[in-house]
């Protein structure tokens, strides 16, 4: 396992790169006043919303509310995990990753891509000339695949035999060893190896960089196993994986993504125009697909076949969506009739009548409707047992909005006092009343005193100079909700360049959603008058946390006050 990133490289690296450069190498942006501006690549826009800061190093758009640093640019624009962002930005900047915070880079890894590579334009070229290959190009053919979709998915054949890829490939140089370590190579017992995928039509597996990570190989006619897949290598981890991702994410930006259960699916849907579909790798679908799946896209619709099968799939896929509902995430279940899957389905229907041809739920109408077929809710004590049942998955969704939505439908469902289900649900209060005007929240002047100087701090860390250490002291003692204040005064105070910096300081801290966006907090103050503000703020501070130490003294009879406090109410009372 890698060791952390320290965060003296990370401020480091943040003071060598420049978001408007790093940006502009992605959109088009234009100059406005000191900042830039882009149409927002993560909504659809028509007039530019999208600004970055070149003195906070930060970006944010007006319209739909993203904002981030460089790092959190390329997560998610180029979907990147965390430490893969910083080590593009290292490349950039032309510094290395500190050894001991080396990861998946190792050249232990790096090698193994390789050869996944190398495996990977071999079977490819197999299908067209291996002398056995009219029969996996008259399989393909049968199975309507198009030579177009089957070089989008980059198909390859292996072809019948125990050592075609390993000759090949140690011939090319690449050790036994590697190829055992790929997952394509089996070592006998009694010493040497023999290729693990056979007679097989193969799919490569891609990570969301485009890296090969392993394969699918299906049998080209009868056989054991149907599919045969990779096994978990040091790059290739079954259960976090989604076959197509990397093909569906190249096609543009996507709002919605299609899990399907097989490669055929996948290939299939791409082929008739749905290029959003990805498929687990024969495994249900787990937490970590849907983290994965969430990162990319608001919205994921679970398809499954009619049978038994596919609901038992898509019950699993339930109980872990109902944790991870929040904001403007949707979760759909789509069932496809009888005896199809999405590939006989959309050969049959086309992409049109594909979804028409299937049912479809949302998650909390999947859930009352799964759990109605055991019940009898026509009955008051079936009505009761429903609500008995669903009220322990519906607790489970964390945001209350979707909880609401569950909570109307169990209402509805069982002719229940909607209100009554709320509190069921965990809801302190009924119905929400009428939204007030969300205008007056997000304003600078409407903010609590700690808040605004947070938000001018962040903003222009420089300020932290205007808090001097006794300043802090006096806070830290005397205003109880001060802690984050000072967290980024101290850090400031260490001579940070950016606003950048601060926020990568908080990444994955419970105070980071408060940070970003007292960051991205418009102030309307004019650059010269920062200074007298922060002074002014930091003034009224003081006052509260004298009112705060005096309260404080008084409250204790005046016999028993320390030589400290008798001098601190002294001065009070000179009016120093
Ligand atoms: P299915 O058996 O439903 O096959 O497997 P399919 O996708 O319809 O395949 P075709 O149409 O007969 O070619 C669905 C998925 O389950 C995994 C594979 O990932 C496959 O795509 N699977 C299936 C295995 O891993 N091993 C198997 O033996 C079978
Ligand atoms: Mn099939």
């Amino acid at each position: 396992m890698a060791g952390r990133i320290p965060d003296h490289f990370i401020d480091d690296l943040l003071a060598r790169v420049d978001i408007v450069d790093l940006i502009e190498a992605h959109l088009p942006l234009r100059k406005a006043g000191k900042d830039f501006q882009a149409l927002c690549p993560f909504h659809g826009e028509k007039t530019p919303s999208f600004t970055i800061s070149r003195e906070k190093q930060f970006y944010h758009c007006f319209g739909c509310g993203v904002h981030g640093t460089a790092i959190g640019f390329l997560m998610n624009y180029r979907n990147l995990e965390f430490r893969e962002a910083i080590e593009e930005l290292a490349q950039m900047a032309g510094v290395e990753i500190p050894v001991e915070a080396r990861s998946h880079n190792t050249p232990n890894t790096r090698d193994l891509f390789a050869v996944l590579e190398q495996a990977r334009k071999h079977y490819e070229g197999q299908l067209r000339t291996a002398p056995e290959r009219q029969r996996a190009v008259d399989y393909l053919k049968g199975r309507g695949i198009t030579g177009e979709v089957a070089k989008r998915f980059r198909v390859g054949f292996a072809p019948d035999g125990w050592r075609h890829l390993f000759d090949a490939m140690t011939k090319a140089g690449v050790t036994d060893s590697q190829l055992e370590r790929a997952g394509l190579a089996i070592r006998r017992d009694h010493g040497g190896h023999y290729d693990r995928f056979r007679d097989r039509i193969m799919f490569p597996i891609h990570d969301r960089r485009g890296r090969v990570i392993g394969f699918g190989g299906r049998i080209l006619d009868q056989g054991e196993p149907k599919y045969l897949n990779s096994p978990e290598t040091d790059v290739f981890h079954k259960g976090r994986e989604l076959y197509g991702l990397h093909e569906a994410l190249a096609g543009g930006q996507l709002t919605s993504l299609v899990v399907v259960e097989g490669y055929m699916d996948v290939i299939a849907l791409s082929q008739f125009g749905m290029g959003n579909a990805v498929a687990t790798l024969g495994t249900a679908v787990t937490s970590d697909h849907l983290d994965q799946l969430f990162r990319h896209v608001p919205e994921v619709t679970f398809c499954f076949d009619g049978d038994a099968a596919g609901k038992r799939a898509a019950w699993k896929a339930l109980e872990i969506s109902l944790s991870r509902m929040e904001g403007n995430r949707a979760v759909r279940f789509s069932f496809l009739p009888d005896g199809h899957d999405p590939d006989s389905a959309v050969r049959e229907f086309g992409a049109d009548g594909f979804m028409g041809a299937a049912r479809t739920f949302g998650l909390s109408d999947y859930l009352l409707d799964s759990l109605k077929v055991e019940i009898d809710s026509s009955t008051s004590e079936g009505r009761t047992r429903l609500v008995a049942r669903a009220a322990p998955y519906l607790r489970q969704i964390p945001d209350d909005t979707h909880r609401a939505v569950g909570a109307r439908l169990l209402a509805e469902a069982t002719r229940f006092d909607e209100d009554l289900i709320r509190r069921e649900l965990g809801f302190t209060s009924g119905r929400p009343r009428a939204r007030t005007s969300s205008g007056g929240l997000d304003r600078y002047t409407s903010r609590t005193l700690i808040e605004q100087t947070l938000a001018l701090l962040l903003q222009r860390p420089h300020l932290s100079a205007r808090i001097d250490a006794e300043t802090a002291a006096f806070f830290r003692e005397e205003l109880h909700d001060s802690a984050m204040l000072l967290k980024v005064w101290e850090i400031a105070s260490g001579g940070v360049a950016s606003t950048a910096v601060l926020l990568e300081r908080f990444r994955d801290t419970p105070e980071e959603p408060a940070v970003l966006e007292l960051s991205a907090l418009q102030l309307n103050i004019s650059d010269d008058a920062f200074e007298a503000e922060i002074n002014g703020a930091v003034g009224r501070l003081r006052e509260r946390a004298q009112d705060q130490r005096i309260g404080r003294i008084r409250a204790i009879p005046f016999g028993e006050w320390s030589d400290e406090q008798k001098a601190i109410m002294r001065d009070y009372k000179r009016g120093a």
